[in-house]
């Protein structure tokens, strides 16, 4: 089984959220069931900096008005997991944001550049490298129209899947943007790519997948409904049983307070002690009074409307005056960044960092008692299963996959011991500081947050029988036969080539 994975991100080579995180732990899951799987991306230049062993595999011919296009072949850093990525550097290499400029706007040929990507995929997974794939695998609007593409070449053709892991974003475009895309007209219409009068290329995806997937089954629910659906419930709907939820996992090396380098010191549920040096390290470095008594409640997280940080905002007022210290990192919606920074010099118990520190995100999870991870709507979200890794309490909205993974912390769920967090119906102030105002009162009683700690380290959240369903719908899509695999399989070899030439 040959199956290309197609995304904007992956860690470590690009990363502005979850989307990177599941671009690399699916894919080395699925190696690990024995698929040759390969991932396809953007040489952003992060990414051209941090692959292993880059290689030039292919001088592209001109498509789509880029001239300059090559492949390059190589490893995802620390495996042997096969990425190519697509380089144009007219397109992808230039300094700012992977969808947007320094000022936060979206790059004005975001349409060409993730159109350009697709175009290559769909010629890599029909062999243009003399390998091809039985199945592809998309993900996001940005990988949209490779469905479609391949819906257009002869059989036999590699099977799609596609998985939705934001509904909200997609990548929608005026209609005259169809020529530089390289769609004929005649894919402009209702049971096409058209939607409310624009070119949608989530809605091609929906449209031409032989599967669609989302990364949580409650999702998957909830986006049939008129309120999450952002206004393609219907096409959703329509696809019936080809449209299901598939419940992300996490990395669990990446992701592992046992080993953890960026931590002051490791821990495990085993031996929980390091906890409490991480936490007064992170008081320490962010200049907050060192003292474990003091319940310290961590926030990290784009700051958008999608993740409450509207809310979470107003409710720093109230952890302040429950003795709680606050620590923040995240970025987004510069108005918010302003406001949280405004915060953090009134009060001495908040610490404000504002931008993208991956190592500060695992110091945070490590050191914090509480993670705050609401949500108006949620595919998933890793940060509350990471936290829970950590030892530390989400407070999350029940909504999308937080409904699915947190279990909250009732007098029932704590006596039968399977409680794991806090959790709240409302997008409101009031449900917020609720909930937040619960986990607040048993962390004053240590036996009983001991035990809710150890629960919350006990799930079991790995990739692996997540990505065993997936293996089964690549099995079921492309009509090979599945056998689990039950030796774990290495990852295959990149492909060998001539023309193969050092690019640094
Ligand atoms: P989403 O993809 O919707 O942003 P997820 O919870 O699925 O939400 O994934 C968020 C990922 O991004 C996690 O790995 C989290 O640690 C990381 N993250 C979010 N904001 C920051 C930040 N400012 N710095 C470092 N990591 C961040
Ligand atoms: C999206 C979603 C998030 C999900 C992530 C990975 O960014 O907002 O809920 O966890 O993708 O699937």
């Amino acid at each position: 089984m040959r199956a290309l994975f197609v995304t904007a991100e992956a860690y470590p080579l690009a990363k502005s959220g979850g989307l990177a995180d599941v671009s690399r732990a699916l894919p080395l899951a699925l190696a690990r069931q024995g698929i040759d799987i390969r991932i396809l991306m953007p040489a952003y230049s992060s990414a051209l900096l941090h692959l292993k062993n880059p290689r030039i595999v292919a001088r592209l011919e001109p498509l789509l008005g880029v001239e300059d296009g090559t492949l390059i072949s190589g490893e995802l850093p620390d495996t042997d997991l096969p990425v190519w990525l697509v380089d144009a550097p007219s397109l992808y290499r230039r300094s700012g944001g992977l969808y947007q400029d320094d000022d936060g706007r979206d790059w004005a040929d975001n349409g060409l550049r993730f159109a350009y990507l697709s175009h290559v995929a769909a010629k890599v997974a029909c062999g243009l490298l003399d390998w091809k794939a039985d199945v592809v695998h998309a993900n996001d609007w940005h990988a949209g129209l490779l469905p479609l593409l391949l819906s257009l070449e002869p059989a036999p053709r590699p099977a799609t899947i596609f998985t939705i892991h934001n509904l909200a974003f997609q990548g929608n475009f005026p209609r005259d943007i169809l020529p530089a895309i390289g769609i004929p007209d005649r894919f402009f219409s209702a049971d096409g790519l058209e939607f409310y009068g624009q070119v949608s290329f989530l809605k091609a995806a929906i449209r031409y997948s032989d599967r669609i997937t989302t990364v949580s089954p409650t999702y998957a629910k909830e986006v049939l409904t008129p309120e999450f659906g952002c206004g393609l419930d219907g096409v959703l709907r329509d696809r019936g049983d080809d449209f299901c939820g598939i419940l992300n996992g996490i990395d669990a090396e990446l992701w592992n307070p046992a080993t953890d380098k960026n931590l002051a010191q490791t821990y495990s549920a085993r031996d929980i002690a390091g906890k409490r040096i991480c936490k007064a390290e992170l008081q320490c470095a962010l200049g907050l009074e060192i003292c474990s008594e003091t319940p310290l409640v961590g926030y990290v997280s784009r700051l958008t409307d999608q993740k409450m940080a509207d809310v979470v905002l107003q409710a720093v007022p109230f952890l302040v005056e429950s003795g709680a210290q606050f620590v923040l990192v995240g970025e987004g919606d510069p108005a918010f960044e302003h406001a949280f920074e405004a915060l953090g010099g009134r009060y001495p118990g908040v610490a404000i960092q504002i931008g993208y520190h991956e190592a500060a995100a695992h110091r945070l999870q490590a050191g914090a008692d509480i993670l705050l991870a609401p949500a108006r709507f949620e595919p998933c979200g890793l940060t509350q299963l990471y936290a829970m890794r950590y030892g530390t309490i989400p407070v999350s909205r029940r909504t999308g996959g937080l409904a699915d993974t947190v279990v909250d912390a009732g007098a029932a769920t704590l006596s039968n011991r399977t409680a794991t967090g806090f959790l709240f119906d409302d997008a409101d102030l009031a449900s917020l500081e609720d909930a937040t105002g619960r986990a607040l009162a048993l962390f004053e009683e240590p036996l009983a947050w001991r035990r809710l700690q150890l629960q919350a380290m006990a799930q079991d959240f790995s990739w692996d029988a997540s990505a065993a369903q997936y293996a089964a719908l690549y099995h079921t899509v492309s009509g090979l036969p599945y056998a689990p695999a039950r030796e774990p399989a290495v990852a295959p070899a990149p492909v060998a080539n001539p023309e193969r030439q050092a690019i640094r």
